[in-house]
């Protein structure tokens, strides 16, 4: 969608018309979920949506847990001790689970259905598997479904479903929030998992949802040179290849993964490969495509502004940056584009819903995991972008869960 075109759209868009708040509570989901559980574990599609169904409990369950362990939650919860961003991310998701209310003075509450007697809240804060009272049993039977889900043995019959294409990525991205579980929202933490763990999620990602959009995204496009940043294990190079530009270049500072990199393409004249940080290379030309894929949250604010800087001087007169990524606060747009796209029906919609609380989850680790720098925000990346001298030209959703975005970026004023 053009980028013009979603702005008009959103200036007309009354924001306290939300459509998506109350779609958890669709009837019509709620018989269709009753059907999938009487289905059981089997694999259909039908299984799909039953753990789906389960997500947003589960998240909510370590959520609810992280509340108990960093505030007081019987009064008002500020984060004034906390980074703020940390702070803000936290309560977007809090707020996207219908945990918390927000006050006019930035402070939240949490909802009286969730204030808990000390006991239940110590329970909750020990993993206790006995009996919860009612509001807090429902999000425990849920969070114990997905935990058992993702620990299953390969071999049965449950490991079997979730280790094929449609639910592998599912399963490796519930994993991954389980890491809300470690958090201590006053420090930044090491991730439990390897730096190449999220590069292979990045790889499963491309290949489950991304690959085909993207190839239909390049469609309409010319371009003989690309600089792909943060390459990763060569996703976007592989479909850059069947495109038969003439040359391409791949960037990606982590040793390991770029010795993978140099033996795939090793017979490859067309692909030059740098083992280095973007911020630190200089290049002598320009290219008509540069692409960059859930990489720019490795970098500060100021970082960035150095990497765009360098980006104007790179990027050819009638060049174009694409950038992959998900970004919070863009619900009113993706329910803009997908109503543009004819893809705003209940079911969408209901995944859009879990999908979206799944990202505030990955918004948090963004800020809060020491690998990353600081999740990314629209708004500031808008500002950014114009104190570069580049501008959005289109958004084009990058999976049928419009989770992310390919962002078509061009110079200001024709360059
Ligand atoms: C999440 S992975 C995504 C990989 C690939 N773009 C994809 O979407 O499949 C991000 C990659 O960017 C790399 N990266 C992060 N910051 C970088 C930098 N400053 N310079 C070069 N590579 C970087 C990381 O090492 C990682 O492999």
């Amino acid at each position: 969608m053009e980028f013009s075109q979603l702005q008009t759209k959103r200036q007309a868009y009354n924001t306290s018309q939300y459509h998506n708040k109350t779609i958890e509570k669709s009837l019509r989901m709620k018989f269709l979920i009753g059907a999938a559980k009487t289905f059981g574990i089997r694999k259909t599609p039908l299984f799909q949506l039953l753990v789906f169904s389960k997500i947003k409990n589960y998240i909510r369950f370590m959520t609810l847990r992280q509340i108990y362990m960093n505030f007081d939650p019987a009064s008002s919860m500020h984060g004034l001790a906390m980074h703020a961003d940390i702070f803000q991310s936290f309560m977007a998701l809090a707020s996207n689970l219908d945990l918390v209310s927000q006050h006019e003075d930035g402070s939240y509450t949490l909802n009286e259905s969730y204030l808990l007697e000390r006991e239940e809240a110590q329970k909750l804060l020990d993993f206790h598997d006995g009996h919860y009272s009612k509001s807090v049993s429902l999000l425990h039977k849920d969070y114990l479904f997905i935990e058992n889900l993702i620990s299953a043995d390969a071999k049965s019959s449950l490991g079997k479903i979730m280790h094929t294409k449609d639910m592998q990525y599912v399963r490796e991205v519930l994993m991954y929030l389980s890491e809300i579980n470690g958090l201590n929202l006053y420090y930044k933490v090491h991730p439990s998992f390897s730096e190449e763990f999220y590069t292979n999620l990045g790889e499963l990602a491309f290949h489950t949802y991304t690959k085909d959009n993207f190839k239909r995204f390049l469609l309409d496009k010319e371009f003989e040179s690309v600089l792909d940043i943060g390459c990763g294990n060569g996703n976007y190079i592989d479909v850059y290849r069947e495109y038969e530009s003439k040359q391409i270049i791949g960037v990606e500072r982590q040793e390991k993964v770029y010795e993978k990199l140099k033996l795939k393409y090793k017979s490859d004249a067309d692909i030059a490969l740098y083992n280095d940080d973007i911020l630190d290379i200089h290049f002598d030309q320009q290219f008509d495509m540069i692409n960059m894929s859930y990489m720019l949250f490795y970098l500060t604010y100021e970082q960035k502004l150095d990497l765009f800087y360098k980006l104007k001087q790179i990027l050819h007169k009638n060049g174009c940056i694409v950038i992959c990524q998900y970004y919070p606060d863009f619900e009113i747009n993706q329910e803009l584009i997908a109503r543009h796209n004819k893809k705003w029906n209940l079911l969408s919609r209901y995944k859009f819903d879990i999908c979206n609380s799944i990202l505030q989850g990955e918004v948090l680790l963004n800020n809060m995991l020491a690998d990353f720098a600081q999740a990314e925000r629209w708004d500031i990346f808008l500002t950014l972008l114009d104190s570069c001298g580049f501008q959005v030209s289109a958004i084009t959703p990058a999976d049928d869960t419009y989770y992310s975005y390919f962002i078509t970026i061009t110079h200001k004023n024709g360059g």
